[in-house]
C-alpha cells in the first residue's frame, strides 16, 4: 500500500520524460542528427508548445512522444514506462486534416475507435455508443449536420474541427498537435484556439503543440520550449502567465506582446545560431 504522500508523488510524476535524448535518421556517416541532449518533461494535463526554427525536429519530438520513432541515445519514459512501440493513448492531429475522401466525417471521426485497442474489439457492437460519442465531439467543437458529409464538402476550418475530433474520440490522455492550424485564415485559426482551449480545460488531457505562431504559443500553453537550429535541443522554457491565457481579450494586452516579444528573441538567436 502507498501512504497518501507516495500516492501524491506518483500522481505527480510527469507523464512524458525524455532524457538526454538524441535522434539520427538514416545511418553512419550519411545519417542525419535531428535531435540532441533533448531533456524535457511533461506533466499529467499540461498543455506545452514546441517551437523553434523549420527543420530543428519538433515533428520528430512528437514522433519520438508516440513511439513512431525510437532514440537513438537516451530515454523517452511516458506515463513511467519506457516507450518501445507506438502508444495507444495517444491522439494526433495535423496541418493537413488527413480525413479519408472515401469516407463521411462521421466514419472518419470514428476511425480511432475502429482501429486502436481496445476500442477496435468492440466497434461494431457499441455502434451506437460510438456515434454518440461523435455527435457529442461535433457540437463542442461547433460542428453541425456534418456526419453523413464527405471532408471535400467542408471548408477546411470545418475539416480541421472534424480531424480534431478524430484525434480525441478514442478519449486519448495525450493529444499530440503537429501545426494544426497553420493552413488556417486568421479568424477560423483564432475560434478554434477557442475550441481546443474549452475542450482541453473540461477533459484534461495532455497536450504537445508544435506550432511557429509565437502568439497561438502564447495564448495556448502552460510551458513553451524554445528549440535551437539543427540539431534541436531546448535551448528556452518559458511558464507563460494565466493573465495572457483567460479569454481572447488578454491576447490584446501589453504583457501579452511582451511575452511573445520574449520568445521571438529567443527564436532569433536560435536562427542566427548557425547563421
Ligand atoms: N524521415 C526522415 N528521413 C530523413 N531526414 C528526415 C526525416 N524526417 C525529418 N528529417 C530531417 O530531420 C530534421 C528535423 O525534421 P522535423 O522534425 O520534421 O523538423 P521540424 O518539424 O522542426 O520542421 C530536418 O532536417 C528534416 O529534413
Ligand atoms: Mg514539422
Amino acid at each position: 500500500m502507498m501512504n497518501a504522500s507516495e500516492q501524491d508523488n506518483a500522481y505527480q510524476k510527469p507523464l512524458v520524460e525524455m532524457s538526454d535524448v538524441a535522434l539520427t535518421y538514416g545511418e553512419g556517416s550519411e545519417g542525419l542528427l535531428a535531435l540532441q541532449d533533448v531533456n524535457l518533461n511533461i506533466q499529467q494535463g499540461e498543455f506545452v508548445a514546441l517551437v523553434g526554427p523549420s527543420g530543428c525536429g519538433k515533428s520528430t519530438m512528437l514522433k519520438l512522444i508516440s513511439g513512431l520513432r525510437l532514440p537513438r541515445a537516451g530515454h523517452v519514459v511516458i506515463a513511467g514506462r519506457e516507450v518501445a512501440q507506438p502508444l495507444k493513448f495517444v491522439g494526433m492531429a495535423f496541418q493537413s486534416p488527413a480525413l479519408l475522401p472515401w469516407r463521411n466525417v462521421l466514419s472518419n471521426v470514428m476511425l480511432p475507435l475502429e482501429i486502436v485497442e481496445p476500442h477496435c474489439r468492440t466497434f461494431k457492437k457499441d455502434m451506437a455508443a460510438n456515434i454518440e460519442r461523435a455527435n457529442a465531439l461535433f457540437k463542442k467543437v461547433g460542428l453541425k449536420d456534418v456526419a453523413q458529409r464527405y471532408p471535400w464538402q467542408l471548408s477546411g476550418g470545418m475539416q480541421q474541427r472534424a480531424s480534431l475530433c478524430r484525434s480525441l474520440i478514442h478519449e486519448p490522455r495525450l493529444l499530440l498537435l503537429d501545426e494544426p492550424f497553420g493552413a488556417l485564415d486568421a479568424f477560423t485559426r483564432e475560434d478554434l484556439w477557442d475550441t481546443l482551449k474549452a475542450l482541453w480545460s473540461e477533459q484534461g488531457f495532455t497536450v504537445v503543440l508544435v506550432t511557429h505562431d509565437l502568439a497561438e504559443a502564447t495564448y495556448l500553453a502552460d510551458t513553451v520550449h524554445v528549440f535551437s537550429q539543427r540539431p534541436g535541443r531546448i535551448i528556452h522554457s518559458r511558464k507563460i502567465p494565466q493573465e495572457c491565457r483567460r479569454s481572447r481579450a488578454d491576447r490584446y494586452t501589453a504583457l501579452f506582446a511582451e511575452e511573445v516579444a520574449s520568445l521571438r528573441e529567443y527564436v532569433g538567436h536560435a536562427q542566427e545560431e548557425h547563421a
